[in-house]
């Protein structure tokens, strides 16, 4: 088969798949397993593709169609302008997630201790180790998967200043930190069977339920966290575009992204 023709079976199959691009993910998909450029894709387009690469795009492709995440079937996520591998049930980062990145690193001074609550893939960790090498970072979570994840993402990004283990929130934790970040689980329990496919199918419940009403995880480390801070420290959470009402209540300040929605909040 024609590359070409390949393209079309994949933007129509691509087509009733909520939240994407079809277009662009096929172009994706084909670069991907391929290993073209985009170049090569738009001047390339009559060249033949082999029986077993056009096997492997047909599966990829019914796969995205029962509703696999593509960032689970290629195991990687862009993040941060990093590859972060996804290896097991860790929850896939977000790119809304880069402004509590980009919050962390404006408040970090030279030599700081980072902490981050609930690591994932460590694609947070990651990114915070890789731009400032004279920063400790440590990560923790509850999943073996999240931790054996972030151990892969440390060692594939050679980062000598960052480590992960295991942690019920701050049960083995020693010490003081001047930058305490989490992105905990905080979608509300009844919620969670109302989101996409995507979601509600494969990315992990431990990542995603944050109680009754979403704020579980909040409540616990703010009733902790002041032993684990150091003096002038910061305390800084990513939050649902709906849980600004809160964190307002309590005096936090409230950092929106680029759609002017609440998304990082810092307390002191
Ligand atoms: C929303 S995910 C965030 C992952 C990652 N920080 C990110 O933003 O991509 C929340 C993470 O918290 C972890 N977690 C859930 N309960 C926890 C607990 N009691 N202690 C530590 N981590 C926990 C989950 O396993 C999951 O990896």
């Amino acid at each position: 088969m024609k590359l070409k023709e390949l393209q079309k079976i994949l933007v129509k199959g691509l087509e009733n798949i909520k939240f994407t691009d079809p277009f662009i993910e096929s172009r994706r998909i084909l670069m991907e397993v391929l290993g073209i450029s985009m170049t090569d894709l738009i001047l390339n387009e009559e060249q033949e593709i082999n029986k077993e690469k056009e096997e492997e795009i047909i599966d990829i492709l019914n796969r995205r169609k029962s509703g696999e995440p593509l960032q689970y079937i290629l195991g990687y996520s862009e993040f941060f302008g990093n590859d972060i591998i996804i290896k097991g049930k860790v929850l896939i980062p977000r790119p809304d997630t880069e402004v509590s990145v980009e919050n962390i690193l404006k408040r970090l001074k030279p030599n700081d201790r980072f902490l981050e609550l609930g690591v994932g893939s460590g694609a947070i960790l990651c990114s915070v180790a890789k731009e400032r090498a004279d920063i400790s970072c440590l990560g923790i979570d509850i999943s073996e998967d999240a931790i054996e994840c972030t151990k892969i993402n440390i060692k594939n990004l050679n980062l000598k200043n960052a480590e992960v283990k295991y942690s019920d929130l701050f049960e083995n934790i020693d010490g003081k930190y001047d930058i305490i970040y989490s992105n905990p689980p905080y979608i509300r329990s009844d919620e969670i069977e109302n989101l996409q496919i995507e979601i509600t199918d494969h990315e992990p419940r431990l990542a995603l339920d944050g109680g009754e009403d979403g704020l579980d995880f909040y409540k616990k480390i703010i009733s902790k966290y002041k032993d684990y801070l150091n003096k002038d420290g910061y305390l800084i959470f990513e939050i649902g575009h709906d849980q600004g009402e809160f964190f307002d209540k309590i005096g936090a300040e409230i950092i929106k992204d680029l759609n002017g929605l609440p998304r990082v909040v810092i307390m002191r």
